[in-house]
């Protein structure tokens, strides 16, 4: 009994001491804070804290009121400086930033960082705030706040400096989002024909609006045209191509001019390029025109391209078709589809080194610019000149058009399309579109239809 009694003192006392020692581990880690906040302050120092809520000294607190006109403190690798008027006890060093990626539209839902509902953010004047390597590699970023009504733009182009980006803050907010806004695509016409000495406005469209960078470089040929403030103006008779491209990001457009001299001739040719406003966008390196896959000798897809085989809406298409000829005693089938970047490299090699550079480059594509690479054209029966004039060829000329296809390198447009004539390559549009090519006349190409170049650049 008496044993017992002894145990239930030890852990009593046991308790009481554990309290006190951590009340005083508690009491001498604020009076240490308080010791470097005094002195840090007297000597008009940046102060290092990185403990979350520090109840001040009252003479420290007094001391900032009647001396100085802010106070700066480092918690967590960021600066934060308070006006002294609104330093006050028991300040609440929580700096909380989040790093994530924002699904809102605003951000083009891209990776932001960002302090949301901060009292002690509230409180300061200045935040000097360490960033992500995401946000560090560019030179500039964007600052957006929250309000009641969404986000708004609250600081442009704010420079980054060492890895950190300095602003002011302002009272009404206490959440704020640093981003980079990555510039999408580019977007123009795919064609514009323009006279010598003739002026013409492009119109520019920026995916997303609202980009970190909008700087553009333009590149062309100086003597054909010239190009100042989204005008171009005709040179010289001839076509160059006007690569527009974003400063920072990867993406450009490409823009085909053709000047032409002006004539008195009053008939209009049939020769005289129609010029229709397709839109072009560059996206991940692909370019699209009126939001169809372009490859061709000046358009290329890059190396790591690769759907894995024909596409769905190809195969789609293709059985569709196929069905249909069947019905009039036609047999279709795929000989060559889908092809990869490291296939055609050696597929065009061994053309090379069968026929040369110069004839290999008539028939053959080279890696990089295959349309096989897109999953979305294939050869049917039999890719050689013996499947001209077959019944399958005819059928394929007159009817391919019904199921989204069109023969991508028709008779006698070497000059548009780069390519002698291939009546078995198909390339998959889509019905509305290969339609509309079938309308335009007969044996028109793709690079036709849309004013568009096939060379390569050496
Ligand atoms: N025969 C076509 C041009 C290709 O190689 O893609
Ligand atoms: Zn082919």
């Amino acid at each position: 009994m008496k044993r017992k009694k002894l145990r239930i003192d030890r852990i009593l006392y046991c308790l009481i001491f554990f309290i006190l020692l951590i009340f005083l581990i508690k009491f001498s880690i604020n009076f240490t804070y308080n010791l470097i906040l005094f002195n840090g302050v007297k000597k008009n120092e940046i102060i290092t804290i990185n403990k979350s809520e520090v109840k001040v000294w009252k003479k420290t607190v007094n001391y900032i009121h009647e001396n100085m006109e802010n106070v700066t403190i480092k918690h967590k690798k960021n600066y934060i400086t308070i006006s002294s008027n609104d330093f006050k006890n028991g300040l609440k060093l929580d700096t909380k930033i989040y790093n994530k990626t924002i699904n809102e539209k605003i951000f083009s839902n891209q990776k932001t960082y960002y302090i949301e509902n901060n009292e002690l953010i509230k409180k300061s004047s200045k935040l000097k705030i360490k960033v992500p390597r995401y946000l560090y590699k560019h030179n500039y970023v964007d600052i957006y706040v929250k309000n009641k009504n969404g986000y708004e733009l609250y600081e442009k182009s704010l420079k980054v400096t060492d890895k950190y980006v300095l602003f002011k803050t302002n009272k009404k907010y206490d959440s704020y989002y640093i981003c980079y806004i990555y510039l999408d695509n580019i977007s123009s016409s795919s064609k514009v024909n323009v006279n010598v000495n003739e002026e013409k406005k492009l119109k520019i469209t920026l995916n997303p609006t609202n980009p970190t960078s909008k700087e553009l470089v333009y590149e062309y040929d100086k003597k054909i045209i010239s190009f100042e403030n989204n005008t171009i103006k005709g040179l010289k008779k001839g076509s160059t191509n006007l690569v527009i491209k974003s400063k920072n990001d990867k993406t450009k457009a490409i823009v085909n001019v053709v000047v032409k001299e002006k004539t008195k001739s009053v008939s209009k040719e049939k020769e005289e390029v129609k010029e229709e406003k397709y839109e072009t966008t560059v996206k991940d390196g692909i370019t699209y025109v009126d939001g169809i896959m372009i490859v061709n000798k000046t358009y290329s897809l890059p190396k790591s391209y690769n759907p894995g085989g024909l596409t769905e809406e190809f195969m789609d298409a293709f059985y569709e078709m196929q069905s249909a000829a069947r019905l009039d005693n036609v047999d279709l089938f795929v000989a060559s589809g889908f092809r990869s970047y490291e296939y055609q490299v050696d597929l065009y090699d061994k053309y090379v080194s069968e026929d040369g550079k110069d004839a290999a480059d008539r028939y053959s594509a080279r890696p990089g610019y295959s349309e096989h690479q897109t999953g979305l054209a294939a050869d049917i029966n039999a890719a050689d000149s013996s499947f001209e004039d077959t019944p399958e060829a005819i059928w394929l000329d007159e009817n391919c058009y019904k199921y989204g296809f069109i023969i991508r390198f028709p008779k006698g447009k070497e000059e548009y399309t780069g390519y002698k004539y291939e009546p078995w390559h198909l390339r998959y549009v889509g019905k509305d579109i290969a339609s509309k090519i079938h309308n335009a006349g007969k044996n028109i190409s793709l690079e036709e239809y849309y004013g568009l170049e096939s060379k390569y650049k050496d």
